[in-house]
């Protein structure tokens, strides 16, 4: 069984919680993938859900899946939102945005009044910092962002302070979001506080968002490989 089946179960443990008549938020990534291709037989056998989505890749994923879409500005909040995590500890606080996704994942799950995180279980870690942490910043002085960036880092503890502007590929142009930003991934090894991090990281104006996501998750949700999985729920 691989690791890919692992997201498949996790996402379909996630789906137990889907209620007809839910606004839901449809997260971003390849576990969030299983969950919309799941959603869809759901809809297609009855199911009365509509999904704000964290992506325009999502949009475009849950279109083909005949899921159907909400604006989110439409609505005051969201049922439950459902979506994947780079790393997650037993806390409950989440890396995000290794697809890129963070700044609107983080407004999607900050509408919903519960937020599910589906993984396989190499998400689970002891410690946060190993997965580089992604930072939405503003294309304007970059450079002077990100050295600042690098700073909030070491003066938060981190072990190490590698900044580094994301690549979109072989062209050798950066990675835009969907909000027209960059991405700076920080390689911190370890992050021995993350709400010092975060909020020293909301200092710098040059920053949109920080994939820190802290006491936004109610339950996370561990995939196995048996098709079973695990749950954590915050404490
Ligand atoms: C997208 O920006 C991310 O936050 C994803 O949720 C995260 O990278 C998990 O992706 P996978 O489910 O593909 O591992």
């Amino acid at each position: 069984m691989s690791a890919d089946e692992a997201k498949a179960a996790a996402a379909r443990a996630a789906l137990a919680e889907v209620k007809p008549g839910m606004r839901l938020g449809i997260g971003t990534g390849s576990t969030a993938a299983h969950f919309v291709r799941l959603l869809g037989a759901e809809v297609r056998a009855g199911l009365d859900v509509a999904g704000a989505p964290t992506s325009e890749a999502t949009r475009r994923l849950m279109e083909t899946h005949g899921v159907p879409l909400l604006d989110i500005d439409a609505v005051d909040d969201l049922d439950l939102a459902v979506d994947g995590a780079d790393e997650a500890d037993s806390r409950l606080t989440l890396i995000k945005g290794g697809g890129g996704a963070l700044l609107r994942e983080k407004i999607v799950a900050a509408a919903a009044r519960r937020f599910v995180v589906i993984a396989d279980a190499s998400k689970h870690v002891a410690r946060l910092g190993a997965f580089p942490l992604p930072v939405e910043v503003t294309p304007f002085a970059v450079g002077q962002t990100t050295r600042k960036v690098a700073r909030a880092l070491r003066e938060t503890g981190c072990a190490a302070d590698a900044v580094s502007l994301r690549m979109a590929g072989p062209a050798g142009k950066p990675f835009v979001t969907d909000g027209a930003n960059y991405i700076l991934d920080c390689a911190a090894r370890v992050i021995p506080d993350a709400a010092a991090l975060a909020a020293a990281l909301k200092r710098i104006p040059g920053v949109v968002e920080d994939g820190l996501f802290i006491g936004m998750a109610q339950r996370l949700i561990l995939g196995r490989a048996d098709g079973g999985a695990d749950i954590i729920d915050v404490a």
